[in-house]
């Protein structure tokens, strides 16, 4: 038995069902989910054009879904739009131009709020000065932020003007970030001085600098000033100066629906990450009506999906989602225990927090940290729980539900990629819950679980989880790779469908239980990170000759990573290298590719034609079954 066996099965074994509070489901904006699951697979593009005229467009589109080109497939084609004149432009001309988009809250402590009105006005602003320093429609702008409101404000001052953001995770170390500022051939950075985190002060530009010395192509570094720190400014402007003298007028571009909003890498198999692409028009059209739906936007909700806005997540549910559907977005730019446990509650209970959405690795951090700090605070103004990034063991479920939602708030555990934009696999406020699964397709979405015929396999067999039908917000393919994106995720099994990279199975009520990644593909504190780009980092240390990186299973983190290196010749391999090369892989990548050891070895089992073959390491590590091993060289 594998591994991941083991894993699923006693995951699927929770048998629990927790039916949502009548009240809740009884009120939810979804009006009937049996109801809309099947609309969905009787009328796929009458249920998506239905979510689409929620939006206003500029103009309407010819079809809602253009098949003649697939695996390129196209919605709302024709249609004029931005994704911006519907979080942003449409509100201020309604009461909600006074009502709070953002709250930011500082690690110091500090709350800064903006307006609809006032959060338009900013990013009108900005949107001057990226004119004003020659970025036009179709340029693309790196941001490289902490959690702070600026973020926000430069990723829709750059859609605005139908230029393209690419947002690079601020935990990214050089290495990582020169990477995507080259392959997306950006021409200005937008970044902070630094950020606030444990009590210290990190310094974000010395990074950035490192990055762009390597990057001709970048024109302008723009800093935000957040840390105070003592920064070289050479070739860079403050934002608040250029700010001070920009006018706070500015024209909405009118893109074409499939033009592109964004770019946002994600790691592979291979160590170049995959720029994930996605458009205006359907993207704005599925995270509208997932946010909508899954978590029930209300007037009077202060949302906070305590996520980064470095990734997906923070893409579509802490900046584009909340503000298309007009409700309060909570960003928190510190660290969630500091300066004790309590941190999370304490913020929820000040600001009235109606709705959390976090991640299992976080889960399991606060549950380590004792049952008291939830109960010193009120929490009851939570109305709906969520989680996202990997799966949820029913134990971090149990204790989420019990101790932060006060067994009254549902738990929205949501599967989706940084590919799909929006949830794919999710409950509703009315979908009966099982701890540990994400449920059923969201209405319009259809999954199956297939063998690497692509067959569906029986009830309760473990397969590849694969979409078998478009949706709006999907990737439109890998920048400046169509090949690749056809390869990865249409061609890996026959049969046309998308196959999303992990593993799962169906239960007999037809819920989904996804357990992990079918690739070479780590999942650290529910951050997809390839073991690929982690051993080239590694190989890129003199003292290297070859690395395999494995993930271990890590009670808190899911996964942590352990690394097999082989030594180049006159090195030797003692503890002052090993603390050498974790610092290496951490400057080039940054923290979050954590490598829990290091283990020196003369050798690695390899396939005949050179492939390492980490699945054989990684049972050898965990005492498993090694499996077919006939391709292995001796
Ligand atoms: O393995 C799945 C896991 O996260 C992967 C996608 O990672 P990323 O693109 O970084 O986006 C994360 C946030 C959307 C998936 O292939 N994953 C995500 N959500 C869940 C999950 N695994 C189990 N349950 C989830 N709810």
């Amino acid at each position: 038995m594998t591994e991941e066996t083991i894993k699923t099965e006693a995951l699927m074994s929770e048998k629990r069902v927790f039916n949502p509070p009548k009240k809740i489901a009884e009120n939810a904006n979804i009006v009937d989910w049996e109801a809309a699951l099947k609309r969905g697979e009787e009328d796929l593009e009458g249920f998506w054009e239905d979510a689409a005229k929620e939006l206003e467009w500029f103009g309407k589109w010819d079809k809602v879904l253009d098949d003649s080109g697939k695996p390129f497939y196209k919605w709302f084609t024709g249609a004029k739009c931005n994704i911006v004149h519907n979080a942003l432009d449409r509100h201020i001309k309604t009461p909600l131009k006074g009502k709070v988009a953002i709250i930011a809250e500082a690690e110091d402590g500090k709350v800064r709020k903006f307006t609809y009105a006032q959060l338009h006005k900013e990013v009108c602003k900005f949107a001057n000065v990226l004119k004003s320093l020659g970025i036009k429609k179709g340029d693309r702008v790196a941001i490289y932020m902490p959690n702070i409101p600026e973020i926000a404000i430069a990723m829709l001052a750059t859609v605005k003007i139908g230029a393209i953001h690419s947002v690079v995770f601020a935990g990214y170390g050089e290495g990582a970030l020169k990477i995507r500022i080259e392959d997306a051939e950006a021409k200005i950075i937008v970044c902070a001085d630094g950020v606030g985190r444990g009590g210290k002060k990190i310094n974000l530009k010395d990074t950035v600098d490192k990055a762009v010395a390597q990057c001709p192509a970048i024109k302008k570094t723009i800093v935000v000033k957040n840390a105070g720190l003592d920064v070289d400014m050479a070739n860079c402007a403050w934002y608040h100066e250029l700010m001070e003298t920009a006018s706070d007028k500015c024209e909405t571009e009118r893109m074409d629906s499939e033009d592109i909003l964004y770019i946002l890498y994600t790691s592979g198999t291979t160590g170049k990450p995959k720029g994930v692409i996605h458009v205006h028009g359907g993207y704005m059209v599925g995270v509208n009506r997932t946010l909508r739906w899954v978590f029930d936007i209300k007037p009077q909700d202060i949302f906070w999906c305590a996520a980064d806005p470095g990734w997906v997540t923070g893409h579509s549910y802490i900046v584009y989602g909340p503000l298309l559907a007009g409700t309060t977005t909570l960003m928190y730019e510190g660290h969630p225990t500091y300066p004790d446990p309590g941190r999370m509650w304490d913020i929820i209970e000040r600001h009235s927090v109606t709705i959390l959405y976090t991640a299992p690795t976080m889960i399991r951090m606060l549950m380590g940290l004792g049952d008291e700090w939830p109960k010193k605070h009120d929490l009851n103004t939570l109305r709906l729980l969520g989680s996202v990034g990997e799966p949820i063991n029913p134990e971090a479920w149990m204790w989420y539900y019990k101790n932060v939602g006060g067994e009254r708030c549902p738990i929205m555990d949501t599967w989706w990629q940084t590919e799909t934009g929006m949830f794919m696999l999710t409950p509703t406020p009315q979908t009966p819950l099982k701890p540990g699964s994400a449920t059923k397709p969201f209405p319009g979405v259809q999954a199956k679980i297939v063998d690497n015929d692509g067959k569906e396999v029986e009830t309760g067999k473990g397969g590849h989880l694969a979409i078998t039908t478009p949706w709006p917000a999907m990737l439109r393919t890998v920048y400046k790779n169509p090949e690749r994106y056809k390869k990865t995720y249409w061609q890996e099994v026959p049969g046309g469908m998308y196959i999303s990279g992990d593993i799962a199975r169906k239960d007999e009520d037809g819920y989904f239980w996804v357990q992990g990644r079918s690739d070479d593909v780590l999942k650290i504190a529910g951050h997809r990170i390839g073991t690929a780009e982690i051993e080239s980092a590694f190989v890129s240390h003199k003292a290297v000759a070859e690395a395999a990186v494995i993930g271990i299973p890590d009670e808190v983190k899911g996964e942590t990573g352990k690394a097999f290196v082989i030594l180049k010749k006159g090195f030797a391999g003692n503890a002052e290298l090993v603390e050498d090369l974790k610092k290496h892989v951490r400057k080039e990548l940054g923290p979050l590719a954590i490598i829990d050891s290091i283990k020196f070895v003369g050798s690695l089992p390899k396939t005949r034609s050179g492939k390492i073959m980490r699945r054989v390491l990684k049972a050898r590590e965990l005492g498993l079954d090694e499996g077919d091993t006939s391709a292995l060289v001796d």
